[in-house]
């Protein structure tokens, strides 16, 4: 919505982000690029990969802090401990698929292995959730994607508008 900066939180899913072990370079750039879109990062986050402190912290990211989006990074393939999906998806209200499958669409126009992000986008209350993988490559190509039609989404679910103009 032309003006309105949105509340957004960035939350970033590393074992080894989290250890100490790797330098977070994912969660600065969905910072640096939803920034420049309109966007206020109220809430930075780095997290394990542990489907229960990662499902409590974006319950309470959507109840407590009342953000209207929230980005996470990282844990959405197929390693064994990669459980982004599964605890956004614990989270959810309400499916809403067509972002990571406008995501997957562009990004396997770059490379297939896009199809190994099992990413997904949900609604919790009138929090909008969106999964982004977790390379900065990936961060930029997927967040390119779908950040031009974001805010028309954000304006239904948050009720500032109630119209669909296309
Ligand atoms: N999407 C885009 N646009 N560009 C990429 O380079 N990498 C893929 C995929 N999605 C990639 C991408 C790879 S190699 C993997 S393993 C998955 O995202 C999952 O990444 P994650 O486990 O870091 O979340």
């Amino acid at each position: 919505m032309e003006g309105y900066r949105w509340k957004a939180a960035v939350v970033t899913l590393s074992d080894k982000g989290y250890a100490g072990e790797r330098e977070d370079k994912s969660g600065p750039l969905v910072c640096e690029m939803i920034t420049e879109a309109g966007y206020d990062v109220e809430k930075r986050m780095l997290l394990p990969d542990e489907k229960e402190e990662i499902k409590k912290c974006l319950c309470s990211l959507c109840d407590d802090d009342g953000m209207d989006v929230i980005f996470t990074t990282g844990g959405t393939g197929f390693a064994l401990r990669d459980c982004t999906p599964e605890a956004t998806m614990a989270a959810a209200d309400r499916n809403a698929p067509g972002i990571a499958e406008a995501m997957r669409l562009a990004s396997l126009k770059v490379t297939p292995r896009a199809m190994l992000s099992r990413g997904v986008s949900v609604i919790r209350g009138k929090t909008l959730i969106i999964n982004l993988p977790g390379s900065p490559k990936a961060v930029r190509e997927n967040l390119e994607a779908v950040l031009p039609t974001l805010d028309h989404g954000l304006a239904i679910l948050t009720g500032r508008t109630g119209e669909c103009a296309k």
